[in-house]
């Protein structure tokens, strides 16, 4: 089977290639060579590889970023996952689609599940959001996976960022006030694989199992790596960032489970993988 990814060299690539390539015959590319919101380019890339499925990575992810920059964010989570879909529906491609948990409000206190209600607080959530409806709404039959909190090999994570403070500074704030899953990227990539292999649609939560706030991750990330570091909770009112994040997104993720048979480790165990 012949899958091409756009997006490919981002921290979602990186992590899941190798696994994917393990089973398929991928074809990653990346902005350089394929830039979603261009139409023409999409349509000569997909005449060139033919692919039987296509997995649309690509996306401007810098939450933050998307605040200032709303009309690119526009572009390219929402016009070009569009453009994507429709190409794909033309061709007669599969269709692979990632999205996140920024699609949510955070307010609910119990897992969110696919047939929740997402109600974006941020430019990104939003325009991600508007993503996954232009691509129901132009492929007859997509898989939406939505992923939460990644980290993995590859660029600057969380991880390598509270471990950078630590070192230069010995005193770390990290906010107290945002529950979700720290996930290890290339876990998501054998329950891809099996979707892909059966031919699944719909929407699926992915994420290791088990949640924390961002200060619970770091203090584990610390108590693992044997960190002597004064560790402070702080708020996202006081931290003050520009994007609002979602307070609590933790993911049922049953459906994957079920459709997949792969129980997800936790996210303590998957970070002493990382950290190892
Ligand atoms: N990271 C997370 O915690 C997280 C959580 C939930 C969901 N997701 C979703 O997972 C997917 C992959 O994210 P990631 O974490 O791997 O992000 P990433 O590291 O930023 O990778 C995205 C890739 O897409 C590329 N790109 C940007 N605009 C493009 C365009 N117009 N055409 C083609 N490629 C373009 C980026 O290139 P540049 O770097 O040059 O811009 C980058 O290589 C995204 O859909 C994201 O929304 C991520």
């Amino acid at each position: 089977m012949k899958l091409l990814i756009a997006g490919g060299r981002g921290l979602l690539g990186n992590n899941i290639l190798p696994i994917l390539n393990n089973h398929f015959d991928t074809i990653s590319l990346d902005i350089e060579e394929w830039d979603i919101t261009d139409r023409d380019a999409g349509k000569s890339i997909i005449e060139q590889y033919r692919p039987d499925v296509l997995l649309n990575l690509a996306a401007m992810t810098d939450v933050d970023g998307c605040e200032d920059r709303r009309e690119l964010a526009q572009k390219v989570n929402e016009e070009g996952a569009g453009i994507v879909a429709e190409l794909c529906r033309e061709y007669k491609i599969r269709l692979v689609h990632i999205s996140t948990d920024y699609v949510f409000d955070g307010e609910k206190t119990s897992p969110y599940t696919e047939d929740d209600v997402p109600n974006p607080k941020s430019v990104y959530g939003m325009t991600k959001l508007s993503g996954e409806k232009r691509v129901i709404e132009k492929h007859p039959s997509p898989l939406i996976m939505r992923a939460q909190w990644l980290y993995g090999n590859g660029g600057e994570n969380f991880i390598t960022k509270v471990v950078r403070i630590a070192k230069e500074r010995g005193v770390v704030e990290v906010v107290d006030d945002q529950r979700g899953t720290p996930t290890y990227a290339k876990d998501i990539g054998e329950p891809l694989k099996r979707l892909i292999e059966k031919a699944k649609t719909g929407i699926y939560h992915i994420t290791n199992s088990g949640s924390c706030t961002w200060f619970e991750f770091a203090g584990e990330i610390f108590s693992q790596l044997k960190l002597d570091v004064q560790l402070k909770p702080t708020t996202s009112l006081k931290l003050n960032r520009k994007a609002k994040r979602p307070a609590y997104s933790v993911f049922d993720c049953t459906k994957v489970q079920r459709e997949t048979g792969i129980t997800m480790r936790t996210w303590q165990e998957a970070l002493q993988e990382y950290l190892g």
